[in-house]
């Protein structure tokens, strides 16, 4: 594997501070799954004092990826939902999703999946995941760093492509 090493010098003032920083290569992503959700009709809870929360229950969805996928994609169980937050003190309306989704691999397994982030100016939204499962099939899931793109894609449907950080950059 190739190394960049960057070094930089930089002389401050009387002290002659010497700063040196090494910049290994920067990891890849790879491509984890899609999940296609449907949602219910929002609770509007409203302003309360970290924000104005919209909550927001999964009525059903479906998910399919290269290491998540069987005969037939995975279920999401109506269990989960987004208690989403719009920030009290952002002047753009910045929208915090908080996401719980209980996934069901076609075999069986299930996988708890946590995700939060922000609405972005282009009106989707940039997700971190984390996931819990006892599966030991599954079981690599509970270490992976992974983040996502979530869009609505209806008035009550939204898509999530999803990335594992991996080792090649
Ligand atoms: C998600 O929806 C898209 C667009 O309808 C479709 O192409 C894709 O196969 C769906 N994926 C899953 C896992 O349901
Ligand atoms: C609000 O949106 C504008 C335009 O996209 C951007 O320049 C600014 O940084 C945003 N402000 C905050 C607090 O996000």
């Amino acid at each position: 594997m190739k190394l960049t090493v960057i070094l930089s010098l930089a002389a401050l003032g009387n002290h002659g501070t010497l700063y040196l920083s090494l910049f290994l290569p920067a990891p890849g992503l790879e491509y984890l799954y899609t999940v296609n959700i449907t949602g219910g009709d929002a609770a509007i809870v409203g302003q309360g004092p970290r924000g104005f929360r919209i909550v927001v229950p999964i009525l059903s969805g479906t998910f399919a990826g290269p290491k998540l996928k069987g005969k037939t994609p995975g279920t999401v169980l109506p269990i989960g939902g987004d208690w989403a937050l719009i920030d009290a003190n952002n002047i753009n309306g910045t929208l915090v999703p908080d996401v719980r989704q209980t996934f069901k691999t076609d075999d069986g397994h299930y996988i708890q999946v946590f995700e939060t982030g922000a609405t972005q100016p282009d009106g989707s939204a940039w997700v971190r995941l984390t996931y819990e499962t006892g599966s030991e099939k599954y079981y690599w899931m509970n270490s992976i760093i992974a983040i996502g793109i979530l869009r609505l894609v209806g008035p009550s449907d939204l898509t999530i492509d999803t990335w594992q950080v991996s080792t090649q950059g």
